[in-house]
Parts: C-alpha cells; sequence; structure tokens
C-alpha cells in the first residue's frame, strides 16, 4: 500500500495511458484529454489521484466524483465502471497553480524572447498535470500528442516523432515528463544529445561532451542501456533540483555548467538512475534509498571509470561529511533509511539519508564480499526486478538470499545512526587541502575548494576574497558554499551576491541552506524576508513550498 495514492492498483491496475493536451501559455493551462486503459476490471470503479484539475468529462463511464482536497494528497476522482470496460476518457483542464508545472515568462529564460514550460513530477506532481494512478508501485506504457504555438518545440521523456511521443516501456507516474519552449539541440555521441534554450546549448555540448563514455562505463558494469536514447535538457535557472531522471531525457539545472565539466557526477547521477530507479523503482516513497542510495553508488562506479579513483574518493568524502552535518540536526526517524512518512509530503522528507547513507551501505557491502562479488550481484538485482517497483522488503528478501550476512542490514535500514564497520572514504588530495593557509591553489578541482572552504573553521573571509576572489567565481557549488560562509561570518561585501544568487538561482539545495542560515539571527531574517519577498515569484511551486516552511509563508 502506497500511502501518497488514493488509487488502489490491486483492484483497477491501469496499464497504458494516452495523452492529448493543448499548452495554453497565455492562460498558463495544459488542457485536453487523457485515455487510460487497463484490464477489464472486476471492481466497480476506479479511483485516481488529481491535484487542482479541472475534471469536465468522463467518457465510456457511468459518472465520476471529484473528492475533497487534502493539502498533502490532492483529490480522488472515482469513476464508476461500465461493466467490462476496459479504458475511459478523462477530458480536464490543469490549473495555473498546477504543483508540477513550472510556466516562465520570457524575462527567466536565457534568450528571454519566449515562455517556457516545464514539468517536475517526482514525488507527487504528475497528479497535478494529469489525472492518473499517481504511485511509484504502478507502470505504464504512453503515447502523447502535444499541441504548442509555432515557434516552440515539445520534448518529453519517450520517443520522439514531432509532436507525438511514445514510452514502449512501463514507467511509473513520477518519472512522466513534458517541457516546451524555444529549444535548440546538439549531438552528442551515437545515442546521446542536449536540448537547451539557444544561447546555452554550445556551453552544454560542450559540458556534456562525456556522456557516451558515462553510458558505456555503466554499461560495462550492469549491462545494456535498455532505453534507446540517453538526452539532456537545460532548463531555466529556476528549475528546483540538479537533475531529474526523466527517462531518454534528463532534465538538468543550468547551475552545473560550470566550464569544466567538474560538476558533471550529476549526469552520472542521473544516468545511473537508468538502472537504479527506472528500471527498479522504489514501490512507495518510504524506499526512496532503493532509488536514490542505489544511484549515488552506481554513479560513483560510474566516474571512478570515467574520471579516475582520486575523483570518485573526493566525491565520496564530501558526501560523507555532508551527510554527517545534515544528519547531526535530524530527528531519529528521518535518520533511518526506510522513512516513515505518516502524513507527510515526500517532498520534505527529502534528506541526504537516503542518498548518502544508502549509497556508504553499499560501499560498506561491496567491501565485506568484495567488488567482483558485489558487481555480480548488482546486475543480478537489475536483471532481477527489471520492469518492477520494490520494497525495501523486497531488496530485504533477495539479498539475504544472495549475499547473506555480508552487513547488519536491519541496524542500517531501520536504525538512526551510521552502524559501526561501515566503510569510511578517504582521499589523499584532501589530506593535502585541509587546514592552513594553502600555497599553490592553482591546480585545484572543484572538489579540493569545496573541501578546503568546509574544513576552515573561523575564516579569514576578507583574506580568502583578497586571494581567491570567490564573490566572483562561476561556479554554483563553491560560490553557494562561500556565501554560506558569508553569512556566517557577516561579511557585508557578499551581501549584494547573496541577494543577486537568491534571486536568480531556483535550485532547493543551494537556496534552502542559505535561507537556514539567515533565519539564525534577527539582521539576518530581515534580510532573508526582503529577499525572499523579491525573489519568491520566480520559484518552482516546489521550491516555494520549502522556503515557505523556512522563511514563512508571503506576508
Ligand atoms: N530524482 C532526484 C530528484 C528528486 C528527488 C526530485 C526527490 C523530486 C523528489 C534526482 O535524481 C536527484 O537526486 N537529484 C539531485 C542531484 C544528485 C547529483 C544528488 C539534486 O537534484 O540535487
Ligand atoms: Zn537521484
Amino acid at each position: 500500500m502506497d500511502i501518497h495514492s488514493y488509487s488502489r492498483p490491486d483492484r483497477v491496475r491501469v496499464r497504458h495511458l494516452e495523452l492529448d493536451l493543448d499548452v495554453r501559455f497565455a492562460r498558463r493551462i495544459l488542457e485536453g484529454s487523457v485515455t487510460l486503459h487497463f484490464e477489464p476490471a472486476a471492481a466497480p470503479e476506479l479511483v485516481l489521484d488529481t491535484r487542482d484539475l479541472e475534471i469536465r468529462a468522463v467518457e465510456n463511464a457511468v459518472g465520476f466524483h471529484l473528492g475533497g482536497r487534502d493539502p498533502i494528497l490532492g483529490a480522488p476522482l472515482t469513476i464508476p465502471l461500465s461493466r467490462g470496460a476496459a479504458w475511459v476518457r478523462i477530458h480536464y483542464a490543469t490549473s495555473p497553480g498546477a504543483s508540477g508545472l513550472q510556466w516562465l515568462e520570457p524575462p527567466q529564460t536565457a534568450a528571454r524572447r519566449h515562455p517556457f514550460l516545464y514539468t517536475q513530477s517526482q514525488a507527487i506532481h504528475a497528479r497535478s498535470w494529469i489525472p492518473l494512478q499517481d504511485t511509484p508501485a504502478v507502470g505504464v506504457t504512453f503515447d502523447a500528442q502535444v499541441r504548442t504555438p509555432a515557434g516552440f518545440g515539445a520534448v518529453m521523456g519517450a520517443r520522439m516523432d514531432g509532436d507525438r511521443f511514445h514510452m514502449e516501456q512501463p514507467i511509473p507516474s513520477y518519472l512522466i515528463a513534458l517541457a516546451a519552449g524555444e529549444l535548440a539541440f546538439r549531438e552528442l555521441g551515437p545515442r546521446s544529445g542536449v536540448y537547451a534554450e539557444p544561447p546555452l546549448v554550445e556551453a552544454a555540448a560542450r559540458e556534456f561532451a562525456d556522456t557516451e563514455a558515462m553510458i558505456r562505463a555503466a554499461e560495462e558494469l550492469y549491462g545494456p542501456y535498455r532505453w534507446g536514447r540517453y538526452d539532456l535538457l537545460v532548463l531555466p535557472p529556476s528549475f528546483p533540483f540538479g537533475g531529474m531522471e526523466n527517462p531518454r531525457l534528463t532534465f538538468t539545472t543550468p547551475t552545473i555548467l560550470a566550464g569544466d565539466r567538474s560538476l558533471v557526477s550529476l549526469v552520472a547521477h542521473e544516468l545511473a538512475h537508468s538502472w537504479s530507479g527506472n528500471l527498479v523503482t522504489n514501490a512507495t516513497w518510504s524506499d526512496f534509498w532503493l532509488n536514490e542510495g542505489f544511484t549515488v553508488y552506481v554513479e560513483r562506479r560510474i566516474v571512478e571509470k570515467v574520471y579516475g579513483r582520486e575523483r570518485e574518493r573526493m566525491e565520496a568524502v564530501l558526501g560523507r561529511r555532508e551527510l554527517d552535518r545534515e544528519m547531526a540536526g535530524l530527528a531519529d526517524s528521518d535518520r533511518a533509511l526506510h522513512l516513515d512518512l505518516t502524513a507527510r509530503d515526500p517532498d520534505d522528507a527529502c534528506t541526504l539519508v537516503p542518498y548518502e547513507k544508502g549509497a556508504l551501505l553499499l560501499a560498506t557491502i561491496e567491501r565485506a564480499v568484495g567488488r567482483a562479488r558485489f558487481d555480480a550481484f548488482l546486475r543480478g538485482y537489475f536483471d532481477h526486478f527489471a520492469f518492477r517497483s520494490i520494497t525495501t522488503a523486497d531488496f530485504l528478501e533477495y539479498i539475504r538470499r544472495e549475499l547473506p550476512n555480508a552487513v547488519p542490514l536491519e541496524e542500517w535500514i531501520y536504525g538512526s545512526g551510521i552502524p559501526a564497520g561501515a566503510a569510511e572514504p578517504h582521499s589523499d588530495a584532501f589530506a593535502r587541502v585541509e587546514g592552513g593557509w594553502p600555497s599553490d591553489t592553482s591546480a585545484w578541482s572543484t572538489q579540493e575548494w569545496l573541501h578546503f572552504l568546509r574544513s576552515l573553521d573561523r575564516p579569514d573571509m576578507p583574506h580568502l576574497e583578497c586571494a581567491f576572489h570567490l564573490t566572483e567565481s562561476g561556479n554554483a557549488e563553491i560560490l553557494s558554499q562561500w556565501l554560506l560562509m558569508a553569512i556566517r561570518a557577516w561579511y557585508v561585501p557578499a551581501f549584494p551576491k547573496i541577494e543577486e544568487f537568491l534571486c536568480s538561482a531556483g535550485r532547493r539545495k543551494f537556496l534552502k541552506p542559505l535561507y537556514s542560515e539567515l533565519m539564525k539571527t534577527p539582521e539576518g531574517e530581515a534580510r532573508a524576508r526582503r529577499i525572499y519577498a523579491r525573489a519568491r515569484a520566480g520559484y518552482h511551486p516546489i521550491a516555494q513550498s520549502s522556503i515557505d516552511g523556512i522563511v514563512g509563508p508571503p506576508g
């Protein structure tokens, strides 16, 4: 049972969708229909998830009833079925405030010429733009037709053929994705390419030049890439995440375009989801670590193959340190891998624990059983559960059979700490940048800069700025780390940059720590409120809801 869905796939299971949608920029709505195909139902009714949808009519059904709106779950749409019915067609429109859609005005895009629309369905936002069984336990295939005004391209995470789209492998609802705007495309390799707004597409193609090497690295480890093409879409800066693993079309933030490929482990991460997540899917959001922990582990293996062991070690150490930092402030129940999400929105429970503690568990098992055996295990796991949704209990049953007694699994998964005997990532390069004033930073990588900055206890901000001009850094990871330190140290010369950054970036991972740090002092709080009042309208609904929880809702 998935507590985040009203649907009852145990009674009627939807197998295929046909979407037919018009993108109406002026009214900020999608309108059209979805046809849901299912096995001739024994059950008398079909229950779907919706949020803020206007349901206009339902074909091939006895009627419909839209229930009351729950703040987290939205409203159940109950459709009484005629006997033997195998499909229904729902005519509907989205609302301008749909939680899974962001409608951008031209000034919020790079080319500033056209508006832009994109979807973000994970975790439970697909229901705000399609009435469906919005649970990761159900996989559907789909065909779609999406009409846009002239001059706009529409893209979906699917096989694309003009304005028609086809997804032939079953995927969960949270992976259904659409974007529309002024887009250019560059080939990257035989089966990969990048879409971006025209002013960004060349830089994006340079940044992502190693994509085919990453796909090959992943295939050597875990078997063939099963989705045909692997393309990327660079979104405008308000995209609330670093990346989103929509099948065949990863969505990314433009903040990874650092110019030196130093942040492309994010591509390795989203690509890794082609195995962990998109092929073997968490059945509920409490099992989210099965998606993200496995993906961070696989991401690091890809990074090691493509960029070498030292780069992988550095990233593992950065992850380990950030995990400790975050865990220190979490309730015990949020430090377990398997999450208790009772009465919670899965968006609010997204911490580093499923990511980094999950990856650490897998690294620890790898060390216990040896790399060769663990590689064979993982490959077998992906094949065994391919195109299925599984729970933590399914994983436990499988690993207990394949790799008995490797590590104390119960403690890792249900306990609130990092068990004794956990693997401990180490980087020699990092040991050299810790403490003291650096002598020569000319060859430092982004990872070394981050580690150096985070290792400073009471940083001498003016001295650092004078030597390294960090306020002007074009690397979003380094800049956000520096700005965080500037708030802590109340380093006033960086304040205009803090405001500029908070008003232009929309990535939640950068926004949350900066606003939280500001809120720790009365002067900071006043500043946070003033900046947020200006910035809020440009944020994605998901980021707005997170920052509302930190700064307080708009007055
Ligand atoms: N699937 C996640 C993004 C996500 C998680 C969206 C939960 C909605 C709810 C994606 O794969 C991810 O983990 N992105 C990370 C980047 C990654 C390199 C850790 C991000 O966005 O920061
Ligand atoms: Zn991920």
